[in-house]
């Protein structure tokens, strides 16, 4: 048999591909060794949204609920029982998952799966004995953590096993303070564990607009969370906790799956894509985070539409200047395109707009005391850049992301009507005072 399609990674680059590759009537293979979702489904971001948001009522109940009029007698976070329900979740998604791709008739082979070169018809893929023939092959084989050569790293939690955790440490290290480290401070803090986060960089939150981080880092500092800045950690041991995890970035992950076979162009360890998710390798398609360009798991979404799309025959374009991005704290971060910073660093002439989520009524009625804001950057009447911090950014952000893509001018947007109230209605307002 020989296949239109094998897919390397049953993430979510590697799952929507093959869904959509089977549905589209692609006879399509899909390998994973692990577990079909991978890291986002199952020890990313659906196991630490279901654990912050169990951290999040317990706040609430916890004395957070006080300002709102609402106090609770001796609340408990039974730590066990969230990871339960998290396990729960995580299993109802990755069981979708599989009946999705089923329903589109993709073979799914549970197994590793290396590339060993050219057949008669395409491609070769070799899992457990077995050599599978493909005329395309599309590598959506993820990341995995960065070890950086720090003394007594192996000792170190990473995301995987620190959402495995069953037990609350009383005290928790975090190398990094970047999107894993900030929601891990997050809900162990919320958890009762001591949390002390060492980050190298002058700031936290990596390329988030500087004024969101600092508030952030601020906000979290009012919680107990204790930060280090321009800390590069050398020795475990030093930080004296009882648990670290080490959330320095992630690498994509390329080894031992015979890239070298075909000769796949690499460039320190990313396989190299253009615009159509093709590789230096007529047939051969790479999206999600293994070819390093946006590690996102909705980036990976959409590269594999396009990457699926071209094999398809219909012309399709990946563009990257409208992915947002966030960090699942609480409040909530968010920020799409350029920051200010950002656009003059890129000799891009910008201008911003600031104004607090105050500014909206949902916002004031739901946030007690919150500082968050939200900043629009311009260049022009062309908005190139979003940034808040206040909840819910995450939700707001999607609108702000079709605004960028579709490059709507500031007189079409003012024109959007919002439902009220929304805290989605401070785009409005801040438009309004652009
Ligand atoms: P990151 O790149 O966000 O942050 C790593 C941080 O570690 C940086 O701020 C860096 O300056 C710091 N660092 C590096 N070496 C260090 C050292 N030796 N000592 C102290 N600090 C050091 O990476 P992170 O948090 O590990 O997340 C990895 C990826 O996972 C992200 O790129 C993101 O794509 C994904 N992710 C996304 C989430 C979301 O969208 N909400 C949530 C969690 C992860």
């Amino acid at each position: 048999m020989i296949y239109d399609l094998s897919i390397l990674g049953g993430g979510p680059a590697g799952y929507r591909a093959a869904e959509l590759a089977g549905g589209e009537g692609l006879k399509t293979l899909l390998f994973e060794e692990r577990n079909l979702g991978g890291v986002c489904l199952n020890e990313g971001c659906i196991p630490s949204k279901a654990l912050l948001y169990s951290a999040k009522i317990y706040d609430y109940m916890n004395g957070g609920g006080v300002k709102y009029g609402v106090t609770c007698g001796n609340p408990v976070l039974d730590y066990a029982a969230a990871v339960k329900r998290k396990d729960a979740v995580v299993k109802k998604l990755v069981a979708g998952v599989e009946a999705g791709l089923k329903k589109a008739g993709v073979e799914i082979v549970r197994e590793h799966a290396v590339i060993t070169g050219r057949a008669a018809n395409g491609f070769a893929v070799e899992a457990a004995g077995n050599v599978y023939e493909a005329r395309n092959i599309l590598i959506c084989t993820g990341s995995e953590p960065v070890m950086p050569p720090i003394k007594g790293i192996e000792t170190c939690m990473t995301n995987r096993e620190i959402l495995a955790l069953t037990e609350i440490p009383k005290t928790l290290a975090i190398i990094g303070g970047g999107v894993i480290g900030l929601e891990m401070a997050s809900l162990f803090n919320s958890a009762g564990s001591k949390v002390v986060v060492y980050e190298m960089a002058d700031k936290v939150a990596g390329p988030f607009d500087r004024e969101v981080s600092d508030e952030l880092q601020k906000i979290y500092e009012k919680k107990g969370v204790e930060f280090k800045l321009g800390a590069a950690v050398k020795d475990v041991a030093e930080l004296g906790a009882e648990k670290t995890l080490a959330s320095v970035g992630r690498k994509p992950s390329t080894k031992g799956m015979g890239i070298e076979s075909l000769g796949i162009p690499a460039e320190r360890g990313a396989i190299i894509t253009d615009e159509l998710m093709k590789t230096g390798v007529p047939g051969v398609y790479a999206a999600g985070d293994v070819n390093g360009r946006h590690m996102l798991a909705h980036t990976a979404y959409r590269e594999a539409e396009v990457a699926v799309n071209n094999i398809l025959g219909r012309r399709d374009i990946m563009e990257y200047n409208a992915i947002p991005s966030v960090i699942y704290t609480n409040p909530e971060a968010a920020g799409i395109g350029e920051t200010l910073e950002s656009a003059r660093q890129k000799a891009i002439s910008a201008s911003e707009t600031k104004l607090p989520m105050q500014y909206s009524g949902r916002f004031l009625a739901e946030n007690e005391g919150g500082s968050g804001f939200i900043k629009l950057v311009w260049s022009g009447a062309k908005l190139i850049g979003a940034h808040m911090l206040g909840n819910p950014a995450s939700e707001i952000v999607s609108t702000l992301s079709a605004i960028m893509y579709r490059e709507m001018s500031l007189n079409q947007i003012k024109k959007i009507i919002f439902p009220h109230p929304t805290v989605a209605e401070i785009i409005k307002e801040a438009v309004f005072h652009a």
